[in-house]
């Protein structure tokens, strides 16, 4: 089941190209890497996709909801209803991870869940803990970001 799809996306900042003609598809349960030089232009494809950038044309389609297509070269968006839908599906982490400073490592981890899918913290916490435990990190549950590694 085709879960995203990229369609023939362009993107430019002033006169600098960066995206052109870029289509792409990915399956669910597919894990799709994308790589290339710096300032090829992942970053920018990433952030189209989560709607940090907007598209200059082409068609964007996640998980069936078009987001946004481009008709005789006009785009177009979808209602902030469906992009709200949408952005619940997608994530981004970001190159340098943005972090809570202030948040411990379980806050970090169950800020979102709780705050945007109205999750309830014990809920949240749990399935936190059980993805820190696959990692080997329940230990550092209570760490802040300053004590830990890049990593
Ligand atoms: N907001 C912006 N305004 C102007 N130029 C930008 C902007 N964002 C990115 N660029 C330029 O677009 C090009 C692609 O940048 P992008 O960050 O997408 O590359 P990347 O492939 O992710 O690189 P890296 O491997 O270094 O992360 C670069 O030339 C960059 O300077
Ligand atoms: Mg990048």
């Amino acid at each position: 089941m085709k879960i995203l799809s990229v369609e023939n996306l362009e993107k430019s900042f002033g006169d600098l190209q960066v995206l052109k003609d870029i289509s792409m598809e990915v399956n669910h349960g597919e894990i799709v890497s994308i790589i290339g030089s710096s300032g090829s232009g992942k970053s920018t494809l990433l952030r189209c996709i989560n709607r940090l950038e907007t598209i200059d044309s082409g068609k964007i389609t996640v998980d069936g909801q078009i987001m946004v297509s481009t008709e005789n070269g006009k785009v177009q968006y979808a209602n902030n209803d469906i992009l709200n839908e949408i952005r619940l599906k997608t994530g981004l982490v970001f190159q340098n991870f943005n972090l809570f400073p202030h948040f411990n490592v379980l806050k970090n981890i169950t800020q979102a869940p709780i705050r945007v899918k109205k999750v309830p913290k014990d809920v949240a916490e749990k399935e936190a803990m059980d993805l820190l435990k696959k990692l080997g990190l329940e230990n550092r549950k209570d760490a802040y970001p300053h004590q830990l590694s890049g990593g």
